[in-house]
């Protein structure tokens, strides 16, 4: 991984800042990248992945991420039910170095139904690519994770997919990004034709033109840069579709915007890139100009305001657990996204919301299915650590002063249903299982306020979290579930708490239920439902995102 030296500490940091470690973060937090890429499904993530990480050698062929043959088989594919059904659901970090960098890929999961581990890996990201296919342009799911993005002002840099096949018209995909997303754009290159007349791109910024052309079996293309004015251009491109290129260029030109690093870094303007993951056009300037333009490690905000990554004392935050990543092990992985300072193998941190100290003796570098033991870890990266049990999605580690950094919001769930238990010799097995899924953030839960019907609720965002927490339950906890939808399909929390729900006195057509950290929450079956309350209850404050909670243990079956 790094090359930068390490050492080693059994205590709370608490001395001056030395040089030398200055020195040493302040080259780690330079040449540090991280980005998550969202997605609909099927626009190429896992190609465009498979792509970049060869340019940084983690990879050693074409086809180590995704097996040919094998559909939607990634290396970070490894449930049981990920096998079956072929897809991805958890998300882990890829790290690979390319030129004097070192780049932090947060995968996120494939499929939509498992967008809340996006979320929260959005949480843990400097920096988002929206990948889109040019044919289809925006879709549910990349528009669903953009809002994520916005409302975190992470910059975003938008690759305009498999050029190779005919699309939209390019300025369209602009205007789109422009009207319905609210987003200033730019392109860095612009294409020539698409499909079968994909002549290659024209970059911007230097006026080069990178021809394309397909290689064997249309799968490979060969790249070749020409001068925009080289006579040999009128060979290579059709005099029609090189004027109307140059045309096009022109009119962006005029619109005189300008690429600005500030409205990049504050997420109000996207770089875009046009190209193709499959043929492996387009990427590698792709990947430059990201490694030029993003924004390295930010400083995070805390209970004590924003912590600068140059800060010598370790802190970071769990974005994201995970149980069972070997099942030979039935191990639990806390994913930790380093904020500041320099984490060491050994070292002894504090647990902020409980305040104890625990020594880190085996933090991870998890890539896919390995694991390698990490001796140092900096800014912008992602450690993994042995939980046992102890670690909490939002939870923050430090040492030196104490802070807590902001915690990770939950989003509104839109399928609700009941977790039975059939068989009551289980219950102690169901209830270890349900707590630990809830902790794991695999599924919300929810209680219904009659204590009586003390059955959980199982709240998410898609039907196959439901699937993934009974099928985990059956064969990680040995208790067989029964699940019983509730017809619910919006969720709200209550921002003024119960007493602004009492004052309220009966509310029709939804039902309230409490989270695990006791906070009303109300379900209707439809937003109709939800806007009549809306219109009944003027002053009634509600939420489609749960306010963050920090340093509070939650309520356990
Ligand atoms: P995802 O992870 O976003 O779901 O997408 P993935 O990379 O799996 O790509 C979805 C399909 O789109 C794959 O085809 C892939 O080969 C194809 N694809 C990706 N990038 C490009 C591109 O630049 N041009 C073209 N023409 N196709 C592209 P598939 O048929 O599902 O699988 P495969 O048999 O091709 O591997």
């Amino acid at each position: 991984m790094s090359s930068v030296p390490s050492s080693t500490s059994n205590k709370p940091y608490s001395g001056p800042p030395d040089e030398e470690l200055e020195a040493v973060l302040a080259k780690a937090v330079s040449t540090r990248r991280n980005f998550a890429i969202i997605s609909h499904p099927d626009a190429g993530k896992t190609t465009l992945t498979e792509k970049l990480l060869l340019y940084g050698g983690a990879i050693q062929q074409a086809g180590a991420v995704k097996a040919r043959g094998e559909q939607r088989k990634v290396t970070s594919d490894w449930m049981e039910l990920e096998k079956q059904r072929g897809i991805s659901i958890t998300s882990t970090v890829l790290q690979f170095d390319y030129l004097d960098n070192t780049i932090n890929l947060l995968d996120t999961p494939g499929h939509q139904d498992f967008s809340e581990d996006t979320y929260r890996t959005l949480a843990a990201a400097d920096n988002a690519v929206m990948l889109e296919d040019a044919a289809k342009g925006l879709e549910p799911q990349t528009r669903k994770l953009f809002e994520v993005c916005r409302m975190r002002k992470i910059p975003i840099f938008t690759f305009i997919n498999k050029m190779d096949r005919s699309g939209q018209e390019p300025l369209a995909l602009l205007d789109q990004l422009e009207a319905e997303l609210g987003l200033l754009t730019w392109a860095v290159n612009w294409p020539i034709g698409s499909g079968e007349l994909f002549r290659g791109v024209i970059e911007r910024r230097t006026k080069k033109v990178i021809i394309f052309s397909r290689a064997e079996r249309g799968r490979q293309s060969i790249e070749r840069t020409l001068d925009i004015d080289d006579p040999e251009l009128e060979k290579l491109v059709e005099k029609e579709l090189l004027d109307k290129t140059l045309e096009e260029l022109e009119l962006l030109d005029a619109a005189g915007s300008e690429l600005d690093p500030d409205l990049v870094h504050s997420g109000e303007l996207t770089p875009v890139f046009f190209g193709s993951a499959m043929t492996n056009f387009g990427v590698r300037p792709f990947l430059d100009t990201f490694l030029e333009m993003a924004q390295g490690p930010v400083a995070r905000l805390s209970n004590t305001g924003p912590i600068d990554p140059l800060t010598p004392t370790f802190s970071g935050f769990v974005f994201k657990l995970q149980a069972n990543m070997d099942p030979r092990h039935r191990d639990r992985v806390a994913f930790v996204r380093v904020c500041s300072g320099r984490f060491e193998k050994d070292m002894t941190v504090r647990h902020a919301r409980t305040g104890k100290n625990i020594r880190l003796s085996r933090p991870q570098k998890i890539f896919g299915k390995d694991r390698a033991v990490v001796d140092d870890a900096y800014p912008g990266d992602v450690i993994g650590l042995n939980n046992p049990g102890m670690f909490a999605i939002g939870d923050t580690l430090y040492t030196g002063k104490h802070v807590e950094y902001e915690g990770i919001p939950c989003f509104s769930p839109e399928i609700f249903s009941w977790l039975r238990n059939p068989n009551p010799s289980a219950f102690k097995n169901f209830r270890k299982g349900v707590n630990e899924l809830r902790e794991e953030g695999a599924v919300q839960i929810l209680y219904d306020i009659d204590q009586s019907k003390r059955d959980p609720i199982l709240a998410a965002v898609g039907q196959l979290q439901l699937e993934v927490v009974q099928h985990r339950l059956e064969n990680e906890y040995g208790v067989i579930t029964r699940l019983e939808p509730m017809g619910y399909q919006v969720a709200r929390w209550v921002n003024g708490g119960w007493s602004s729900l009492e004052d309220l006195g009966r509310v029709f057509n939804c039902k309230t239920v409490q989270d695990a950290w006791n906070r009303p929450v109300l379900l209707f079956k439809n937003d109709w439902n939800l806007n009549q309350l809306k219109e009944e209850h003027p002053d009634l404050d509600l939420s489609a995102v749960a306010p963050v909670v920090s340093g509070v243990d939650p309520i356990s079956l």
